[in-house]
């Protein structure tokens, strides 16, 4: 059964809306800043306290209501795989042992049958040519992007944040964040047109740009939601900087047509694709925690002092 369109108003003007059903989580990368850790298991099976940081972002995306996750992965990374598939013989054991909990942690989230999909990406040829891969599951229809390392503790989760915020404005929306200057050629960078305090409209976008040469320090943070147009444009992006298939090029592309807009979410972001983010989120998650938070504040307080 087709799932039915809903209809926003926009501006004063209904217009048909599709919903957003499907999310791509580039998950292809070599993990090299963490190497030695990621020598032999990929950068998105990095726990934060208990779960990899994979397992957060498909339980962000399915919360926030995606029917379907597809995680473009590349060779030699089929623990993901693994990781939401059964795991007969541990949940055997663990039955027989009587250790329920452990047992529900390793079967309450899995997925639905079908609803993660994984396709590789054969080449390393940059985060829009990841997007693209997954273009014949998308078809015609906005979809979502999700960067497993941008973790972002927040309830409700960013993505369901952003889902509501789109049926509002639809168009192209990401998550922002103001970064210090000299970070700026770190990430996407918005050029502000409108600017609400919490939704910014861009009339341009430049990938990593020089702190002299930056527009402004509206960063996009790793979450997305696209027309399936931007899947068009990535058909036909250049390489850019750093010599790869950028994203940010093919979202400038649309500018012409398509809103594009960025929205300040409420929460915490974690930069876990940075050796200090990723501890700040190990114990920024720890104690929000009810089990962990008194041990980790007390262990923490312990070693400041001392
Ligand atoms: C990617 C995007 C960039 C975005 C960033 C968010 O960069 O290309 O526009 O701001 O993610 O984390 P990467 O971190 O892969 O270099």
């Amino acid at each position: 059964m087709l799932t039915p369109h809903r209809v926003f108003k926009l501006k004063g003007i209904s217009k048909m809306m599709k919903p957003v059903r499907k999310a791509i989580l580039p998950v292809g990368g070599l993990g090299t800043r963490f190497l030695p850790a990621t020598k032999a298991m990929p950068k998105e099976m990095l726990t934060v306290v208990d779960k990899p940081l994979i397992q957060y972002a498909v339980e962000e995306a399915i919360a926030a209501g995606v029917e379907q996750v597809i995680l473009v992965s590349s060779r030699g990374k089929s623990s993901m795989s693994d990781h939401f598939d059964h795991s007969y013989e541990l949940e055997q054991v663990l039955l027989e042992r009587g250790k329920t909990e452990a047992y529900k942690s390793i079967t309450e989230w899995l997925p639905e049958p079908g609803q993660v999909t994984v396709l590789r990406q054969q080449e390393p040829m940059g985060l829009g040519h990841a997007v693209w891969c997954a273009r014949n599951l998308i078809g015609d229809e906005p979809f979502a992007v999700l960067l497993a390392d941008d973790m972002i503790l927040a309830e409700p989760g960013c993505l369901a944040q952003m889902i509501e915020a789109f049926q509002e404005y639809g168009g192209n929306l990401v998550a922002v964040e103001e970064v210090p200057r000299q970070n700026v050629d770190r990430y996407g960078i918005l050029d502000v047109v409108e600017d609400d305090g919490k939704i910014a409209r861009a009339n341009g976008l430049v990938e990593k740009p020089n702190p002299d040469a930056a527009p402004s320090n509206l960063a996009i943070i790793g979450r997305y939601i696209l027309q399936p147009d931007v899947m068009a444009e990535l058909s036909n992006v250049r390489k850019g900087a750093g010599g790869e298939i950028q994203l940010t090029d093919a979202m400038a592309r649309t500018l012409n047509r398509i809103f594009f807009r960025g929205i300040r979410f409420e929460g915490r972001r974690y930069d876990c694709g940075s050796k200090e983010g990723f501890v700040q989120a190990n114990v920024a998650f720890a104690i929000a925690r009810e089990d962990l938070r008194e041990g980790v504040t007390d262990a923490l307080r312990e070693f400041c002092n001392g």
